[in-house]
């Protein structure tokens, strides 16, 4: 017997067919977006990281529900481009790009100061933008790149469009965050660049843990005023989050990944639940899986006192730039 005559035994079928169900199974959603009716007509809604990967397909989404869509990336051609291929998919004519780079915490408040003078409301923001694996860098505004990106940029861009969006009520916030956030922990010197250890994605681990809980506390400042805010784990997702990853490393996620992984079309709709869903309505300070199902956070991502330390901490650190 040949060693590929292995594979012609049943015993090789079966296990294929239980891989193929496990693999089935880890993808199922218990929402699916094809089935929900919801129109965007007349909202409008911002998705950072919009050029590609799951902000790609999310931003897609709302454009085919009728939404006045606004892409914020930070590559102008790219940028570009996705909003081209939008509007060609689904034929609204009303999906703009505006530049912005969340690591710059000038970028923010440009971008934000245009969003303010041009829209006159504004019902879904979608914080979807962030890095993994960055190497150790110090911003410009003096704070560590993945940090900046991943959780400062977004928290003062969700500040400074706040009453934007209060007034736009029923609102909705989402912040993906990630299932990495229980490997995540809190140290306030961490954004300074200070005792992190820049082992594969532990530093993106501490800033998924701040998107938690910094969502968190937003949620209860915002109580009563009809805007929501959760955060949701897309699932693992192969997309260009981990591009900063050495090319060795790409290789082995994408073939591990074409079994296991979600495409970022499915990573794209647990977020797009968290916009969109009717029966979200109301719900707020909640994190949800990448099956769409609500779960709880991590223990420290539960801990009200350290929420309100930490969105203090974060609104001091920007409100000065
Ligand atoms: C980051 O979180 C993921 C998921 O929990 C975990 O597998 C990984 O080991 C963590 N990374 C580090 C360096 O702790």
């Amino acid at each position: 017997m040949g060693f590929l005559d292995i594979f012609s035994h049943p015993l090789w079928a079966a296990l294929s067919a239980l891989l193929a169900v496990v693999v089935r199974l880890q993808r199922r959603t218990i929402w699916d977006p094809k089935t929900c009716a919801m129109r965007l007509t007349g909202k409008t809604a911002i998705v950072t990281g919009a050029n590609t990967g799951i902000g790609k397909f999310i931003a897609l989404d709302f454009a085919r529900r009728g939404a006045r869509v606004i892409l914020a990336c930070r590559s102008e051609s790219r940028g570009q481009a996705a909003a081209t291929e939008i509007k060609q998919i689904t034929g609204n004519s009303d999906v703009h790009l505006r530049i912005v780079d969340v690591s710059s915490m000038d970028s923010v408040r440009a971008f934000a100061k245009r969003i303010l003078e041009e829209e006159k409301s504004l019902h879904i923001l979608v914080n979807n933008a962030a890095v993994s694996g960055l190497p150790r860098q110090i911003t410009k505004d003096g704070f560590e790149a993945s940090f900046a990106t991943n959780h400062l940029g977004p928290f003062l861009l969700t500040n400074l469009l706040l009453e934007l969006i209060k007034r736009s009520a029923p609102a909705r916030i989402v912040t993906v965050s990630s299932l990495n956030h229980k490997r995540g922990e809190v140290d306030f010197s961490h954004f300074h660049g200070k005792n992190l250890v820049y082992t594969m994605d532990q530093v993106y681990n501490h800033t998924k843990l701040h998107n938690i809980i910094c969502t968190n506390e937003l949620a209860r400042r915002l109580q009563g005023t009809g805007v929501t805010a959760n955060s949701v784990h897309p699932g693992v997702v192969m997309t260009e989050v981990m591009r900063h990853y050495p090319a060795w490393l790409r290789f082995l996620f994408n073939l591990v990944g074409f079994f296991f992984f979600k495409s970022p079309e499915e990573g794209a709709i647990s977020p797009i639940y968290c916009a969109v869903s009717e029966e979200l309505e109301g719900v707020t300070g909640k994190y949800f899986d990448s099956d769409c199902s609500l779960v709880l956070p991590a223990p420290l991502a539960r801990d009200t006192a350290l929420a309100v330390k930490d969105f203090e901490f974060c609104e001091k650190l920007t409100s000065k730039l």
